[in-house]
């Protein structure tokens, strides 16, 4: 019996990079080629791979030396139909996306940060072109969040997303807290694991999270915005002093990034270390692992978790978003249904002090009569009502500062700030105290 697919139309891949992602995929694609031609009813031919350093991907091993070269424009040509973009960065990738979509490709791209930047507008070009951009692995690596966002939750209003969304910052953190390793130690491992940013600063200033956390807010509450949107704190500026307090109230630390409907139409949108109850299902996120904990109207809460970064997880992403592509079906999805930020009105951010939550205060007070007591006087002039207070056993008299730790029940954000204010002008204070949010909303 003659091989249905032989008659079918091959699909033509162009692929721009070979690292860490791009490898992966060419790995897959010559792995499962039969696997997928029988899932697409089409085989996938990887015809052209473009790179810097022709030589070093000629010698990987990962794809016939014959298809690779370092010129885009070779990308026009009739031979390709979707190009795969993982060769990272803003500008120049832009460009490159550009040329693919105005020839008619059909654009697969893992880069958070140029559609965090320029989604929009690169929508709006693939729909004037009548192609598509598919961008699963921009978010999460290896888990279908982006999927199940635009089609599997579409029914719901979506309340909240609560995300640990790099592997690279949950990974230090890990290591940090359960093995003791030094952050430097830390950040090198995930380094060499392939899942930090050829930028490394990007992911552990949170900015990494913050234009994931930007692509994600568009798809589920249908607007449109920016990873400049996103008010964003790291864990580069995390002191272990926090992380060791947090560990005995019985909190663990998580860069979060979170989006939060504020009921009246605008989103409370931030990336930043949060301590979140040891309990919690995100507290068990650990390593380069990722959630997605998502508030649905009809739904409740869902959670999303899996490999976050890495050549496998992220290379799972991709293939399964060219998959969708040969089928057909996720180019009819991307022109039929109105779920792109390109339709979509843009975003009300709204500032964080209007936002409500729990809060954890580290201070350094000098240990003397009443000090205390007007830190707690100013805070409840504020309306902050107190949850627990914990200050060591001093282990010596007089002027010496020794840290306080204080923990609010739900309070405005923007009233506690004006208390911290207050409170960092006490002589019996050293210092802005340290503010972490206590994340107790799923
Ligand atoms: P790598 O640095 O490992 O690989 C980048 C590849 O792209 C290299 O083959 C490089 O070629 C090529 N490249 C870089 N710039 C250019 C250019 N201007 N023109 C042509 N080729 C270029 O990066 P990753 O594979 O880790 O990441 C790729 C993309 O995937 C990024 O957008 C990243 O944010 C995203 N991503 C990465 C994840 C991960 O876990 N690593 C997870 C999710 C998304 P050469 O070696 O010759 O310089
Ligand atoms: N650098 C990113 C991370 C890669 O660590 O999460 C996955 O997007």
């Amino acid at each position: 019996m003659p091989d249905p697919l032989s008659q079918s139309t091959p699909l033509g891949v162009g692929l721009i990079g070979l690292g860490t992602v791009g490898g992966g995929v060419a790995q897959m694609l010559t792995e499962h080629a039969g696997l997928y031609a029988k899932r697409c009813g089409r085989r996938i031919e990887l015809r052209r791979v473009v790179v810097r350093n022709v030589d070093k991907a000629k010698k990987s091993g990962l794809v016939d030396p014959g298809i690779v070269g370092d010129d885009v424009s070779a990308l026009r040509g009739d031979d390709v139909d979707v190009v795969i973009e993982v060769a990272g960065g803003v500008d120049t990738a832009k460009g490159y996306v550009e040329q693919a979509l105005s020839a008619g490709k059909h654009v697969v791209t893992a880069n958070k940060a140029l559609l965090a930047a320029h989604g929009p507008a690169l929508f709006k070009l693939a729909r004037l072109k009548g192609v598509s951009i598919a961008f699963e692995a921009s978010c999460g690596g290896g888990i279908p969040c982006v999927t199940a966002l635009q089609f599997g939750l579409m029914s719901n209003a979506v309340r909240g997303l609560y995300g640990i969304l790099n592997g690279t910052c949950n990974y230090i953190l890990t290591e940090m807290t359960q093995k003791g390793r030094t952050y430097a130690e830390a950040l090198a491992d995930a380094k060499a694991k392939g899942y930090a940013e050829a930028d490394e600063t990007l992911d552990v200033s949170g900015a990494d999270a913050a234009q994931k956390l930007a692509i994600l807010a568009s798809l589920a509450f249908g607007v449109s915005l920016t990873g400049d949107d996103v008010p964003c704190e790291g864990i580069d500026t995390l002191d272990l002093t926090d992380v060791t307090f947090g560990d005995e109230l019985g909190y663990d630390v998580k860069l979060i990034a979170a989006a939060e409907d504020d009921g009246r139409g605008g989103l409370f949108l931030s990336t930043r270390p949060c301590f979140v109850p040891k309990d919690a299902q995100l507290a068990q996120v650990h390593g380069a692992f990722n959630a997605l904990s998502v508030v649905g109207d009809a739904v409740g809460h869902v959670m999303l978790y899996g490999a976050g970064a890495g050549r496998g997880p992220t290379a799972s992403a991709v293939v399964s978003d060219l998959l969708n592509v040969a089928s057909g079906w996720y180019p009819k999805a991307f022109a039929d249904m109105g779920l792109m930020p390109d339709l979509h009105e843009p975003a009300t951010p709204q500032p964080t002090d209007d936002a409500q939550s729990r809060f954890y205060l580290r201070l350094s007070v000098r240990d003397v009569p009443g000090g205390f007591g007007r830190i707690t006087t100013i805070l409840g002039e504020h309306g902050i009502s107190l949850s627990a207070a914990l200050q060591h056993e001093a282990t010596h008299t007089g002027d010496d500062f020794v840290p306080v730790v204080i923990t609010t029940h739900r309070c405005r954000q923007g009233d506690l700030h004006a208390a911290c204010a207050m409170i960092a002008n006490l002589d019996a204070v050293s210092g802005p105290p340290v503010v972490l949010r206590i994340l107790d909303a799923t």
